[in-house]
């Protein structure tokens, strides 16, 4: 009887491989990369078994080193995530993405009322009250937002 051979997801070149995403959170973080493009190929697995959280979504891009301010949108997202930048095939950096206890400019406050969403030049500011599930509470307008609130609520940019 023939045994399988394993199939791995194919190594990249040069980008980024944001590794240790919940599981079923890939589409989520490809959205606020604003991919996919045309400028880059991704590789997407989700649900994949892993030895140390039971599962979990890798996501492959090539051609494209993340920005710190894109790495900090993840981590509300995929508070595990690992960053490892590829060159020539090497992993140049590896990092773990960081929840920090504020939120600035990343994301849009749903009260249309708050400052932040007035012609004021006011960046918008959420304090983490909670990392599970995350919460989060304006700074301006004290307003909440839970998991489900923030999915839509990141900026393009
Ligand atoms: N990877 C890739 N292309 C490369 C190099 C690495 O797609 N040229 C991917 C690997 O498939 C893996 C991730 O980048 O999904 C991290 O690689 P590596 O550090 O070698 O794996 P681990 O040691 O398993 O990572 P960790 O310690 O973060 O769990
Ligand atoms: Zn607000």
């Amino acid at each position: 009887m023939k045994t399988p051979r394993e199939l791995k997801v194919k190594p990249i070149r040069n980008g980024t491989v944001i590794d240790h995403i919940t599981a079923n959170k890939a589409l989520h973080v490809l959205k606020i990369l604003g991919l996919p493009s045309k400028e880059a190929a991704v590789t997407i697995a989700m649900n994949v078994k892993s030895a140390h959280i039971g599962a979990k979504d890798i996501v492959k891009i090539e051609g494209r080193e993340l920005q710190s301010r894109e790495v900090d949108k993840i981590a509300l997202i995929a508070p595990n995530a690992t960053i490892n930048i590829v060159r020539e095939y090497e992993i140049v950096g590896k990092g773990k993405v960081k929840l920090l206890n504020n939120v600035n400019g990343l994301l849009i406050c749903p009260n249309p009322n708050c400052i932040t969403n007035t012609n004021e030049p006011v960046i918008s500011k959420f304090h983490v009250i909670d990392t599970e599930p995350l919460m989060l509470r304006c700074y301006y307008c004290e307003r909440i937002m839970n998991n489900k609130d923030m999915e839509t609520q990141f900026k393009q940019n």
